[in-house]
């Protein structure tokens, strides 16, 4: 049997720090050795709930299960794990007044079989996993509210293609040096389109576990109910606390309404998440003679944040924009927007809209930003989602084993929305917590005034009104 005793001093509370670490499957945020976890039983944290944990060990990936076997509100959580040749019994307490907490971990470990016979070896090894674990949890609490710049790594990586690339898979989620979301959002609204599945679902999740009011944007009534089940059932949240509203968003009157509605609802928006999108191979426009790709990827997300402005400007609220480092191959082509049939591809026409998304999220931040809403664009990486399956199956097989899970695509939008250290950024392309540049290839950086003029056919094209210029 191996013991462990150690603890560690953060600056929150024990309330913070007890939800963060209830719902133990964020151990996958703040523990390095572990790979991936997931809570089992839906619902909130309480005596039985299970944990599924897959840890790196020795380069090899193992599954413990975990169960909490205690657990006193803001005062003590106690798991037992099994699984990988280690029984274990993990306590911990939490012990402090407002803003200062002492985490105090004790653990058991018996190891048995193959790890038994590793006999002495283990302890140090143990020992050291564990101290990286309470020094990663440190980290994951304490709150960092420093501007992000990115390194000249990161620099150089993306002005080499490949290297670039190669961060689009898991690797640059895993490089991240803190992955953690602990800042809660209790009494915030947080908009979700495209929740129903890949990324998007994942977003919602999280935001309802840091304990924001999640509205769920979606096309399909029983798509939508299964999702927010879904959310509750991750989250843990109050099901009063994950809603849904309607919306095809190939169709401009459908996105205006869903925009009102949520408006109606929440007078104050504190983060609109413009995540759906879609790629299309073949030709067709919407029932508004907009090319569908267009459509869902660009006119939906300038129609409804539009409609919705007054609630961002009376939050003070962020908005997210999901672009894709497919962009990188377009430059900003507002008459290939609504260009010929004979001229469309998927993939080209995906990068010219997500560009130009890109140009309109950064028309925003100079056309809002003063009055206090903050708007940023983003790329998730590459994610295995059903989108993704569907509309580039190659890509999915060749690269399966390295694609980010939809956790790992999400985790930059919910930074974006929720952290501090996100407020120093407007009208900039993020990519792993890191603003990235908007360009890399010649030719393809957009001028203001071209934004612009992207706003302006925006505009005449969806015939909604913007807000201020009634
Ligand atoms: N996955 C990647 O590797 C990757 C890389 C770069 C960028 N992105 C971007 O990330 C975002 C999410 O991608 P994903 O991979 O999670 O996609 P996904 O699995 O295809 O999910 C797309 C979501 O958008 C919704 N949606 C699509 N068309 C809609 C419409 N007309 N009306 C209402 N909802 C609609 C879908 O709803 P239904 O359930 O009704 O179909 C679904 O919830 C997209 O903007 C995508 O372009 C993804």
């Amino acid at each position: 049997m191996i013991q462990i005793n150690t603890h560690t001093d953060i600056p929150r509370s024990a309330r913070d720090c007890f939800a963060y670490l209830s719902d133990f499957s964020t151990c996958e945020q703040w523990d390095p050795a572990v790979y991936r976890a997931r809570k089992l039983t839906p619902g909130k944290p309480r005596i039985g709930t299970e944990f599924r944990v897959i840890v790196s060990l020795l380069g090899r990936r193992k599954t413990l299960r975990y169960r909490i076997t205690e657990l006193m509100a803001d005062e003590r959580i106690t798991l037992r794990g099994r699984g990988a040749g280690i029984a274990t019994t993990e306590t911990i307490t939490f012990d402090g007044d407002d803003g200062q907490c002492r985490v105090a971990y004790r653990g058991e470990f018996s190891l048995r079989g193959p790890t038994a016979r590793a006999g002495r070896l283990a302890h140090p090894f143990i020992h050291r996993m564990i101290s990286q674990a309470i020094k990663g949890l440190k980290a994951a609490l304490t709150v960092d509210d420093k501007p992000r710049r990115q390194g000249w790594l990161s620099y150089a990586a993306d002005r080499s293609v490949l290297v670039g690339e190669a961060l689009f898979t898991d690797r640059g989620y895993f490089a991240m040096s803190n992955r953690s979301h602990a800042e809660f959002m209790s009494d915030r609204v947080v908009a979700v389109t495209g929740a129903t599945g890949g990324i998007g679902q994942a977003i919602a999740s999280e935001y309802a576990r840091l304990g924001a009011r999640v509205v769920l944007i979606g096309r399909d009534s029983q798509r939508l109910a299964d999702a927010a089940q879904r959310v509750r059932d991750v989250a843990g949240s109050d099901p009063t606390a994950v809603e849904t509203i309607e919306a095809d968003l190939l169709n401009i009157g459908q996105v205006q309404r869903a925009g009102q509605q949520l408006l109606a609802r929440h007078p104050r928006l504190d983060v609109l998440i413009n995540n759906a999108g879609a790629m299309f191979h073949d030709y067709a426009t919407s029932a508004d003679g907009i090319e569908r790709t267009v459509a869902v990827n660009l006119v939906a997300p300038f129609v409804l944040t539009e409609t919705v402005m007054p609630g961002l400007l009376a939050a003070g609220g962020r908005v997210v924009n999901m672009a894709s480092g497919g962009m990188y191959a377009a430059r900003l082509n507002i008459d290939a927007l609504s260009g010929p049939a004979e001229a469309h591809g998927g993939l080209s026409a995906y990068a010219r809209a997500k560009r130009a998304l890109v140009a309109l999220n950064f028309h925003w931040s100079r056309r809002y930003g003063d009055a206090g809403i903050i708007f940023n664009a983003m790329h998730p990486g590459w994610v295995a989602t059903p989108g993704v399956a569907k509309a580039l199956p190659r890509f999915n097989a060749l690269l399966r084993p390295v694609l980010r899970d939809a956790r790992m695509g999400a985790d930059t939008a919910v930074w974006l929305g929720a952290s501090a250290a996100a407020r120093h950024a407007n009208g900039q392309f993020f990519l792993d917590r890191t603003p990235r540049p908007t360009a890399v290839i010649p030719g393809t950086r957009f001028k203001p005034s071209e934004a612009q003029s992207l706003y302006g056919w925006l505009r005449q094209t969806s015939g909604i009104d913007v807000h201020g210029l009634r």
